[in-house]
């Protein structure tokens, strides 16, 4: 049968949500190429974090950010609404229905692609201060205090700083989610330096990380005084406050000594964070959080700049902190980014889409939570529309259907259970069905095959393209032709190729499981695993594994009793899509199962 593309219509609007630096240089490049922005901003004034800031390395930040302010504003194309959230978003790329809330105003807007330019903020100080036994105290700075009082009038000068760097930093290096601490540790020390010539600085660090040649950058190589130590990072330095100045008392670890420091400032340098609003906005817009509170991109290496809902992008510090050159750079990417789509006027892609027999849906929903790409409409909570042009065809969707009324294009319900009656027609005891994930899976089984590692030849493939395309029906269906055992290979966690397939998997296996035991079919019946594509070793070693166990566990007795606790689902499913689901049996047959 063969399948049509989808194609979807492009306009030429895109919505730019926040006005900091990366907003700013992602909006200017869109309309540089003669689309119209929309940006967005939450504050009374552009410029966002960095606008607030000293100096960065490199340049004069202030001036940096009115030259992108003043090109903003003053660009025919580029629309700017300050104080302005984002209430809701519908559709798709091409087609996104945008609600704006003007301080309790609301308005429509329409836009064909998005970027997400959000901020980020320091974590509290307070969780750090109670780490180091430190009471509330005006001469207890963050870094963002700290710039803050670098802009202004500092008052007079300190005889002596500490800076302590990651104070409350569980992991070691604990670089993750903040990459620019230390960078920004040692500008700020430099910065006092060079306002004070009486003040010396240490800095305590656990370990320095400055990628990149910031620490170079403005006086050049460190300050005679700005003294760095290190310290371990479970022996926390203890800080006292004696005669009106704090005595710091740390554990040098190169020199294996006890170090006292005496300081009137104390300045700690504290993990970065998303937006706290990141949450709320990644649930409107149906894009995923990653760790620290900052948007995941779709590959850290291959797409930094997209996410895995067509037509919207990250910029800046939405994905992660970095400092002013890197936002402005990120800005641009996601700029550029969002312009193709609408340069071209259309998308396209494959035509292996889900499909939804409209007759059984009860429009509960379950389809657009699962759904990493936001390919599913609720159209008034009473029917859910597929739309194709979005859709990847990973099949999560056609699985995790309560109602059995999703089925895919490509690898269909049909085909996949031909497939297992075929494998298991002769000896179904002696095989081990194993469905394998295209990506993973399926490539570890050509490996080991490429790499002439033998495995047991009892196993029997079946390809989806991903492990959270293997609907229960399809395991109750294969035990039930009486397999020895059944077997799931996909991506390692995290590597899975549409976000989440293999986690919604694993979940789903879990239960099938927990029901299947109840039911007085063993655990060992069913087996999955997460591999990566290279490790067809592994495959083979659990395959030959699995093997071993065959026909040792299988008794007439559990065979008979699976056949007749599964006949029905697997009938129903054969069927699903000629008859409305809610009378099925496998409709029932689903309710039983945890
Ligand atoms: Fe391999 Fe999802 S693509 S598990």
């Amino acid at each position: 049968r063969p399948l049509e593309d989808a194609q979807l219509r492009v306009g030429g609007t895109a919505l730019v949500i926040g006005a900091g630096i990366a907003g700013l240089a992602a909006a200017e490049t869109i309309a540089g190429f003669g689309f119209e922005v929309i940006l967005v901003e939450r504050e009374p004034q552009l410029g966002g974090t960095v606008a607030r800031l000293a100096p960065a390395p490199g340049g004069e930040t202030g001036e940096i950010v009115a030259e992108k302010i003043r090109a903003v504003t003053g660009h025919p194309r580029i629309q700017v609404l300050t104080r302005t959230r984002i209430r809701a978003v519908e559709g798709f790329l091409g087609n996104f229905r945008v609600t704006l809330d003007s301080e309790g105003a609301t308005s429509e807007a329409l836009a064909s692609t998005i970027v997400v330019a959000t901020g980020l903020r320091e974590s509290p100080k307070e969780r750090a201060m109670e780490r180091l036994a430190l009471s509330p105290d005006p001469a207890v700075l963050s870094q963002a205090e700290l710039e803050q009082r670098l802009g202004g009038d500092f008052g007079g000068e300190p005889g002596g700083v500490v800076i302590v760097n990651c104070p409350d930093a569980e992991e070691i290096p604990p670089c993750g989610t903040c990459r620019i601490g230390c960078g920004v540790a040692l500008k700020n020390a430099r910065r006092l330096v060079e306002r004070f010539p009486k003040t010396t600085v240490h800095v305590l660090v656990r370990e320095l990380m400055t990628p990149g040649l910031e620490e170079r950058a403005g006086s050049g190589p460190l300050h005679p005084r700005i003294k760095i130590l290190r310290y371990g990072g479970e022996r926390l330095p203890v800080i006292r406050r004696e005669r009106g100045r704090f005595k710091v008392t740390v554990r040098d670890d190169p020199l294996d000594a006890e170090v006292d420091l005496r300081a009137d400032l104390l300045v700690l340098t504290l993990p970065l964070a998303g937006d706290p609003e990141n949450e709320a906005l990644g649930r409107i817009l149906k894009i995923t959080l990653g760790s620290g509170g900052f948007f995941q991109e779709a590959h850290v290496k291959l797409r930094p700049v997209e996410t895995m809902v067509d037509g919207i992008y990250l910029a800046g510090a939405a994905r992660g902190p970095g400092w002013v050159a890197d936002a402005i750079q990120g800005g641009m990417a996601a700029g550029f980014k969002a312009a193709v789509p609408m340069r071209k006027g259309v998308t396209q892609r494959e035509g292996t889409y889900a499909v939804v027999d409209h007759e059984g849906c009860d429009g509960c929903g379950l389809c657009d939570r699962v759904c990493a790409f936001g390919a599913v409409l609720l159209e008034k909570k009473k029917d859910a529309n597929i739309v194709p042009a979005l859709c990847t065809g990973c099949g999560v969707c056609a699985a995790d259907c309560p109602r059995d009324v999703i089925d895919m294009n490509a690898f269909e319900d049909r085909q996949i259970l031909a497939q297992i009656d075929a494998a298991l027609e002769h000896e179904p005891q002696r095989k081990i069905l194993a469905f394998l994930c295209n990506w993973c899976g399926y490539v570890a089984a050509d490996t080991a095959g490429a790499g002439r590692i033998q495995y047991h030849p009892a196993v029997r493939a079946v390809r989806v393209l991903c492990s959270g395309r293997v609907d229960r029906s399809f395991v109750i269906h294969a035990l039930h032709k009486g397999a020895g055992a059944v077997l799931i290979a996909g991506c390692r966690p995290g590597d899975c190729h549409y976000v989440d397939g293999n986690r919604r998997s694993a979940r789903r296996l879990e239960k099938l499981r927990w029901w299947l035991e109840k039911n007085g079919i063993p655990p060992t019946a069913l087996r999955e695993v997460w591999l990566a594509s290279t490790e067809g070793r592994r495959f083979a070693e659990i395959v030959n594994e699995m093997a071993e166990g065959l026909g040792a566990e299988q008794s007439a007795a559990w065979r008979e009793r699976a056949s007749r606790l599964l006949a029905p689902a697997s009938a129903a499913r054969r069927t699903k899509l000629s008859s409305p689901a809610a009378s099925s049996p496998g409709a029932d047959d689903r309710a039983e199962t945890p």
